[in-house]
């Protein structure tokens, strides 16, 4: 049998004899009597197994064991085997616990060392093959982070990639949680402008009174307060990418303005008499319907154009629910790495209730529901206990608000009405519009406003 096994123990006698029969196996075997050495040697190189005694002069075996499991990840280290001594067992289940497969008593038969290898390697190789593929998977569908192998996410990936190539102005939009943010970022980081900033606006977090100034910038005695002058967002994007996240909330002085960037790519920091030019990928992203507010009167529809060049509509995790799987395992490794928990999976049972569930707070929800199961975890499965719902989980009961956005929610339960009525008729369009209550008329408009996202 082939694999690669490294032995220290302080007796060059043992050395000897277990590395010729390891050998005689077919082992690659590396020896070491000097556990100071055992660092250095797994850094060399990959060790399939490492078999290291207990009572060695330097330090013991369970230091050695316990220095690795600090310095590498559960993933990149040997199976290890520790041989005690005189059946001090305390040390044999420390070992256990620190991650060791198995531990043999002196003295023992070769043969039993043989065994033990054998099957300490052949599950190292399963174990990493497995995470081969894991890891394989990961390169083919993680695109900076978007995952997801649905059609309307790889529709989105082919159309964000065709979009990182230009520099026109992007419009995202979709549900809170949804990825606006994460696309936003993708979409630069894969231009050629990858290497100049990407600034972020936080538009709604920002006072009205003070977004002008922080996204065109200001000279010394602009307005009261303004004691130094200041480059604004605009000017510190100039060659990259600004993402305007929250676009709907801006104010109308501020719309003018913008269109003015988006029209001449050129602005006047207040305050100043010169105008500046920039060079500027504008994203913008909103979780509103933008075309609503231009029919209110509360967006400039110049402006709607302007940012609407390429729409990108990210959709809602309910109608991608078999990425719900690939999520929650992404999700899993990510905490269960970041809080140094071993998590090797999620009851099936629950797998089922979450991709059920309706997860109005979409993939951010999701994250923080699994961030919550992994923290509360005590074993290494995540189970029914750990994992809450925020909303109830039967297909059936009555889901979660998106959110507290009143026109977002209007939108939402038309959206869930017109899809429940279309299925209780079989997409019989007349009947839906008759269990509705409504002419077929009004629905062609629905499904005309919803189209997209239905
Ligand atoms: N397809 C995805 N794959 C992996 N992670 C995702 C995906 N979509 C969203 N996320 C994660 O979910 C969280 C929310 O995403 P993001 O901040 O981009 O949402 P958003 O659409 O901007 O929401 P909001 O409108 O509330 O600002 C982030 O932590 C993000 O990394
Ligand atoms: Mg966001």
């Amino acid at each position: 049998m082939s694999g690669t096994i490294l032995l220290a123990d302080d007796e060059e006698k043992i050395l000897k004899t277990l590395g010729r029969a390891l050998r005689d196996e077919g082992f690659d075997v590396v020896t070491t009597p000097k556990a100071t050495e055992v660092s250095r040697l797994l850094a060399e190189r990959a060790f399939d197994l490492l078999v290291i005694d207990f009572l060695m002069p330097e330090k013991t075996g369970l230091d050695v064991i316990r220095e690795l499991a600090a310095a590498i990840p559960e993933s990149e280290r040997p199976a290890v085997v520790m041989m005690t001594a005189h059946g001090s067992v305390e040390s044999a289940v420390e070992a256990m616990k620190l991650g060791a497969r198995d531990y043999l008593q002196k003295p023992f038969d070769v043969d039993e060392l043989l065994v033990v290898a054998r099957r300490a390697v052949e599950d190292q190789r399963t174990r990493s093959g497995l995470r081969y593929l894991i890891n394989e998977r990961d390169v083919e569908f993680n695109h900076y982070g978007i995952i997801g192998t649905s059609r309307p996410v790889r529709e989105l990936l082919a159309r964000a990639e065709r979009v990182a190539e230009s520099k026109s102005t992007v419009l995202l939009t979709g549900e809170t949680g949804t990825g606006k943010e994460l696309v936003a970022r993708a979409i630069h980081a894969k231009s050629a402008q990858r290497h100049m900033p990407l600034i972020k606006v936080n538009c709604a977090a920002i006072p009205e009174t003070l977004l002008e100034s922080e996204l065109f910038g200001h000279t010394r005695g602009a307005f009261t307060g303004a004691l130094a002058s200041k480059r604004g967002r605009f000017a510190l994007a100039d060659g990259g990418t600004i993402f305007l996240d929250e676009i709907a909330t801006i104010s109308a002085a501020v719309q003018a303005k913008l269109l003015r960037v988006l029209q001449d790519r050129a602005f006047e920091p207040l305050g100043a008499e010169r105008t500046q030019q920039v060079d500027v990928r504008v994203i913008a992203a909103t979780n509103r319907d933008l075309r609503l507010l231009v029919a209110d009167g509360k967006f400039q529809e110049d402006l709607y154009y302007r940012l609407n060049v390429i729409p990108i509509t990210l959709p809602p995790l309910r109608d991608r629910r078999e990425d719900v799987p690939l999520l929650v395992d992404h999700f899993v490794r990510r905490f269960a790495e970041s809080l140094g928990k071993r998590i090797d999976g999620v009851d099936p049972a629950v797998v089922v209730e979450l991709q059920r569930y309706d997860w109005p707070g979409n993939v951010r929800e999701l994250e923080n529901t699994i961030e919550r199961a992994v923290v509360l975890a005590t074993g290494h499965v995540l189970t029914r206990d750990t994992v809450w719902l925020m909303g109830a989980l039967a297909p059936s009961a009555s889901p979660g608000l998106p959110s507290l956005g009143l026109h977002e929610n209007v939108e939402w339960a038309e959206r869930e009405t017109i899809r429940r009525a279309l299925d209780r008729a079989n997409g019989v369009k007349k009947d839906a519009a008759e269990l509705m209550g409504i002419s077929q008329r009004a629905l062609s408009h629905y499904l005309l406003k919803y189209k997209d996202s239905l």
